[in-house]
């Protein structure tokens, strides 16, 4: 298969009988550590993956987007019309038009353009290829209408689209990690502040490979459960008279979860502080050189989101312990939850033995055998040509 760069611009002259005027890019990501606290106010630790999206694209007359993906087949076109009204525009083409709307929302005069849209980026993998869309969508419109809106304030836009044009309550944890990442480093975002800090993340240099299998495990009930948990989450912080569950530290835990009569709400109140510390811990860990002692964190944040936030499955689960049984110095679910993919930090030569073992596992339990590679901290949104 050609490079996705040189699909989206074939796509482009197919559709429009022009050349485009740029191609922009935007990765998928993992989360290294840091599951479900952006919400909370907290800390996440993601790196962008070298799998993208590209929007090939060019400006066109008036307030009319029109729009070719490669995977549906499907080119659509909608005006401001459609976009003003969220819900008009279904499918994957609500994302494109919630960027619009989001642009159009924060007062930008936003280019009418043609767009045609490539990835590599799997769909339902839990490897954000919603944010990755967006994000190739936003930097694209953003630089043909000589938008005002620098980087540190897309991922909040885009983050918008999603919420209320596309309607998924997210945080704001994949949408900044497509835009703000950096190539070898792990992006640790305040999710309060919005501030960040490049952490160099060199797995290569430490002789570890990062291993990410992707579990197929169907996304069951994904989007109902999240809403839940970010319910409970926000129920726990106004119960113990906090803004959010980000202003209760590892120290004040116990006291706090005394003050809970929910046990549920007590998991997962228990799961954010925990993980925020963890997200602390790691990045201590990253700045002083010690990638390999990352290892029992990414276990014990699994083992938080399995027994107290409630979000893996039993396909994620098989591949933690899998990978664990067959040598990773760590592994965990990264995502939402309730399928998607596993992380596994491994000794640079072990990343096939690893992978076979947890296929080995698959089978043995009959489930559908995963896919799995390896990465590296790639870059983020960049525009190409
Ligand atoms: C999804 C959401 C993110 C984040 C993670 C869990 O990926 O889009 O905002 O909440 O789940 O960490």
């Amino acid at each position: 298969m050609t490079d996705v760069a040189d699909r989206a611009t074939a796509g482009f002259r197919r559709e429009f009988g022009a050349p485009p005027a740029g191609q922009w890019a935007a990765p998928g990501r993992v989360n290294l550590i840091g599951e479900h606290t952006d919400y909370n106010d907290g800390f996440v630790l993601p790196f962008a993956l070298p799998l993208r999206t590209v929007a090939a694209a060019d400006r066109q007359e008036g307030a009319r987007w029109t729009v070719w993906s490669e995977l549906s087949g499907e080119t659509i076109d909608f005006g401001a019309d459609e976009v003003d009204e969220p819900g008009r525009v279904a499918g994957w083409g609500a994302y494109v038009a919630g960027v619009v709307w989001a642009l159009r929302e924060a007062g930008h005069d936003v280019p009418g353009a043609r767009l045609a849209i490539t990835s590599d980026v799997p769909l339902g993998a839990g490897l954000s290829s919603s944010a990755a869309l967006e994000a190739a969508v936003l930097t694209a419109l953003v630089d043909l209408g000589g938008l005002d809106l620098p980087a540190e304030r897309q991922p909040r836009l885009a983050q918008r689209a999603e919420n209320h044009y596309v309607g998924a309550p997210t945080g704001i944890m994949d949408q900044s990690a497509s835009i703000r990442c950096r190539d070898g480093h792990a992006l640790f975002l305040d999710c309060r502040s919005e501030g960040v800090e490049h952490i160099p993340f060199d797995l290569r240099g430490a002789g570890l490979a990062m291993l990410v299998v992707d579990s197929h495990a169907p996304h069951r009930h994904a989007d109902g459960e999240y809403a839940a948990r970010r319910k409970s989450c926000e129920a726990g912080a106004e119960r113990l008279g906090v803004p959010a569950l980000r202003d209760v530290t590892v120290d004040q835990l116990d006291t706090a979860l005394a003050r809970l009569d929910d046990p549920e709400t007590r998991r997962r109140v228990r799961h954010v502080v925990t993980e925020d510390q963890r997200v602390l811990d790691t990045v201590a860990l990253l700045r002083a050189g010690r990638v390999r002692e990352i290892g029992p964190l990414l276990t014990a944040s699994h083992v938080s989101m399995r027994d107290d936030f409630e979000i893996t499955v039993p396909e994620i689960d098989t591949a933690v312990e899998a990978a664990l049984a067959a040598g990773a110095l760590g592994a965990r679910m990264t995502g939402g939850g309730f399928g998607g993919c596993v992380l596994a930090l491994v000794e640079a030569d072990a990343a096939d033995p690893v992978a076979d073992a947890v296929t080995a596992a698959y089978a043995e339990q009959g489930f559908r055998a995963p896919d799995h590679l390896t990465v590296l901290p790639s870059p983020g949104a960049v525009r190409l040509t």
